[in-house]
């Protein structure tokens, strides 16, 4: 059991974690995820691993409560624990030693790229982030990241910081060069319009995908991605991969597909709790 030390709501929709696995705080590294199981019959979640504590023993994970299994894990309260916690997963992420960066960071996506910036700037790179959300109240690990470099802020509806996309912001700082590496997490047409950006320049971008994943130890096949004309599997191949090669198309069919599932889970949840409500006690 990993109990919950801490509970932080980010944004609207997005709450901080940190939770006991003190084995996996020794060992992670950037890039790398784990997969949390809430209880016996319940969904299994793969989650970036946002931030680590070797010494208290703590992993911090950031999770965007879209459907049941989410809603179910940040209804969780400290002192509460989860079932199990597999990691950490995947392959670290690729660093450059020297130079400069830029971590894009869209949204909840936002979380992923903290644990990059944080390798980058430990190994002495420079790093620049461009963080965006929909509004103010949606800009999440600003503080964090402003302790690795210089921080972008933008926000769809000008709110806060700049107004518009993060890609614009980006536009402008690949135009000024000297970015040596391009990190890109947050939505699917994001992270496709910053390849758009890149590709032309030849500024190597990596991305981090997150389709469906079940086993995550690469027997299902659930979370296929073509990478370069070729199949990869996110959880043991990735889940970063070099953005100019992904087929974005096919990973945004393949999210699609299980919307209709996924909403269909959750209205039977919210019945069930309806249902609840209305039994006689
Ligand atoms: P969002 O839709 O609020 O967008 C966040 C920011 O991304 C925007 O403010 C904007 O700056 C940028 N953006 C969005 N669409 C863009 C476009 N077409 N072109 C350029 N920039 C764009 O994001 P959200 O609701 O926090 O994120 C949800 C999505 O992120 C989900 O689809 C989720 O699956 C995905 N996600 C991806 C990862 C990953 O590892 N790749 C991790 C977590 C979540
Ligand atoms: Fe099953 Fe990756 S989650 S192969």
């Amino acid at each position: 059991m990993h109990t919950i030390v801490s509970k932080q709501c980010l944004s609207p929709n997005v709450t901080r974690l940190d939770v006991q696995a003190p084995r996996i705080a020794q060992i992670r590294q950037p890039g790398q995820f784990v997969i949390v199981h809430h209880s016996e019959g319940a969904e299994r979640i793969p989650l970036t691993i946002a931030d680590a504590d070797p010494a208290a023993g703590t992993i911090a994970l950031v999770i965007q409560s879209v459907g049941k299994s989410t809603r179910d894990l940040v209804a969780l309260e400290p002192g509460q624990a989860i079932a199990d916690i597999v990691g950490p997963l995947g392959h670290p992420t690729e660093m450059i030693e020297s130079g400069r960066a830029l971590c894009i960071g869209g949204g909840v996506g936002t979380a992923v790229v903290h644990p990059i910036a944080q390798g980058l700037h430990k190994r002495g790179v420079k790093v620049t982030s461009i963080i965006g959300g929909r509004s103010k109240e949606w800009v999440i690990f600003e503080a964090e990241l402003r302790r690795l470099g210089e921080v972008i802020v933008c926000t769809d509806d000008g709110s806060y910081g700049r107004k518009g996309f993060v890609t614009d912001a980006a536009k402008d700082v690949l135009a000024g060069g000297g970015i040596g590496i391009v990190y890109a997490v947050g939505p699917v047409p994001m992270m496709r319009a910053v390849v758009n950006l890149t590709k032309p320049l030849g500024v190597r971008t990596i991305v981090s995908l997150n389709p469906v994943m079940i086993d995550g130890t690469g027997m299902c096949g659930g979370c296929r991605v073509s990478v370069g004309g070729e199949t990869r599997f996110a959880c043991v191949d990735g889940p970063e991969f070099d953005g100019h090669g992904v087929n974005f198309d096919e990973l945004m069919d393949r999210l699609s597909a299980y919307r209709e599932y996924e909403q269909k889970s959750l209205a039977c949840a919210e019945e069930n709790c309806r249902l609840k409500q209305t039994l006689p006690s």
